[in-house]
């Protein structure tokens, strides 16, 4: 059965800093994930906090939310069969060191903060992260 899924995807601030936009969405699209809609935005630190309320009891939390918001990044709807986990699969594992080979984060990440890209975990959150950067 085919089942066409919605996703969201963040190109993070250490990427648009070194014009690898062009680059990571050549990914998406060679494997079979439409574009619906870009956009670059620059969001504020409580924008970012909002965004990853998820992380708020982690250690990382205040770092994080400084990070997403310290530079332009690029929000994504990306479209296609099961793009949620097509996605994760193409991002590779959250710590650019742990990452396979010719996915994005082993490709382009810098480190575990640094890691280029975000993209929704789930169907169900991918629909509160579109819902969140595309509400109009
Ligand atoms: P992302 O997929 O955007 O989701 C949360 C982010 O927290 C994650 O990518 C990492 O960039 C960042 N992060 C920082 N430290 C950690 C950690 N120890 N475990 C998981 N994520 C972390």
């Amino acid at each position: 059965m085919s089942s066409i899924e919605q996703t969201l995807s963040i190109i993070k601030p250490d990427a648009v800093e070194r014009s690898l936009v062009d680059n990571i969405k050549d990914i998406f699209t060679k494997n079979n994930l439409k574009i619906k809609e870009s956009k670059k935005i620059h969001i504020s630190k409580d924008e970012a906090s909002e965004f990853y309320k998820v992380h708020q009891s982690k250690p990382f939390y205040n770092d994080l939310c400084a990070y997403l918001s310290s530079g332009p990044i690029v929000v994504m709807i990306l479209e296609g069969e099961s793009a949620v986990i097509t996605n994760r699969k193409l991002m590779g594992a959250t710590n650019p060191k742990d990452a396979e080979e010719n996915t994005i984060r082993k490709l382009y990440g810098i480190s575990i903060d640094k890691n280029s890209v975000h993209g929704s975990d789930s169907i169900e959150n991918a629909k509160k992260e579109i819902e969140f950067f595309f509400k109009n």
